[in-house]
């Protein structure tokens, strides 16, 4: 009784979704706009944009950001993705993998086959706000259907743009293709996930961002242990877990950290600390257990707070160590360079 009670009133809670508008979108856009990833099922790809990465030729790949380069002047033409700026359109044609039946998806000038979208309305998972998402219709010349999925591209370049064909058989545990909801967000707006808004619908695992003792995907901490990594070994003190633009107070844009950045799957600690000193730089950061941040000066308002609370943000293993903490979603483990001849002492947390 009380187990059918609860699932009626979940179902009926599972209604607030967005309110999706009748009628159909035009297949062209003039206006232009970034193409925000979404499936909160994989955190790694979960609302990060797409950027076009230079290729020869004038070519575009496809890749999830922090590759570069980021470009949010795309337009839709016919179904079409289309860089205006460099003559290019979105085509499925090479790089074919027999291990996932998968395709590569890039920007040419070129007549491979198209592929093609479609506008339609969908609600974000995040925050149940209204959002224009392009479906994917076609791979031109193939059968109807099929799909856009993101991969690890070869030498661990970031996640690469993959055409899967409808009924796909096939699939690489050891590099799985994960699905992708490709998001229209047009130029000079920011992605709302910063101000989730309460829902009452039931949302897929994520790592905890509340505090590292609810989740069972992280080894919590011991009791006594805040989530950071002592690096006072390496010249470095732990100076907190700081926002980075979606999650700073009026989401500014610009980075934390502005200096350079690398990303490895394998990163930890030393390896970011290591990089960030090689480049002279004052300030190394950590996030999402793969990117590393340098800078000489943290940005405006994105100091970190002195909480211990705060540090529930940064609760991320590094990918290249379960034993050390490698930021959040959009918050860095920050770190300052010791001052030559003074003690070296990690910030304290009340
Ligand atoms: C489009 O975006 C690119 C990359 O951000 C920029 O270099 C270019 O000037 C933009 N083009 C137009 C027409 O705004
Ligand atoms: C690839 O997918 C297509 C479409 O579903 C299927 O016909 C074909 O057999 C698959 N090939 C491989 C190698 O899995």
């Amino acid at each position: 009784m009380q187990y059918s009670l609860i699932s009626a009133l979940l179902a009926a809670t599972a209604t607030t979704a967005c309110t999706i508008p009748g009628g159909t979108l035009s297949n062209t856009i003039t206006k232009p706009f970034g193409v925000l990833i979404q499936n909160p099922k994989y955190p790694a790809i979960h609302n990060k944009y797409m950027n076009l990465n230079a290729a020869g030729g004038g070519d575009r790949h496809l890749f999830l950001e922090p590759v570069p380069d980021p470009v949010r002047n795309l337009t839709l033409a016919a179904g079409v993705l289309t860089w205006p700026d460099g003559g290019i359109h979105a085509v499925i044609d090479g790089e074919y993998s027999a291990v996932d039946n998968t395709t590569k998806m890039f920007m040419t000038e070129r007549g491979d086959p198209r592929a093609i979208f479609q506008p339609v309305y969908g609600c974000n998972p995040d925050n149940n706000d209204l959002q224009t998402q392009l479906k994917f219709v076609t791979r031109e010349t193939s059968p109807t259907g099929g799909g856009v999925c993101l991969r690890i591209a070869s030498g661990n370049r970031g996640y690469e743009f993959r055409y899967t064909p409808p009924n796909n058989p096939a699939s690489d545990p050891t590099n799985f293709c994960m699905p992708a909801t490709l998001i229209v967000i047009p130029e000079g707006t920011t992605i709302s996930t910063g101000t989730v808004r309460p829902t009452t619908t039931a949302k897929p695992a994520t790592p905890s961002k509340t505090t590292s003792k609810t989740t069972s995907s992280t080894k919590a901490p011991t009791a006594s242990a805040l989530p950071f990594t002592d690096m006072t070994s390496s010249g470095f003190s732990f100076v907190g877990c700081a926002p980075e633009e979606r999650t700073a107070p009026n989401s500014p844009t610009g980075r934390t950290l502005v200096g350079s950045m690398s990303a490895d799957d394998a990163m930890t600690e030393e390896k970011c600390i290591a990089f960030c000193k090689s480049g002279g730089y004052k300030y190394a950061g950590t996030e999402y257990t793969r990117e590393c941040w340098c800078g000489n000066a943290v940005a405006a308002g994105r100091t970190p707070p002195s909480t211990a609370a705060s540090l529930a943000n940064c609760n991320f293993k590094c990918g290249g160590s379960a034993s050390e903490y490698c930021g959040g979603n959009a918050y860095l483990s920050l770190y300052k360079s010791c001052a030559a001849g003074a003690a070296c002492v990690n910030a304290k947390f009340t």
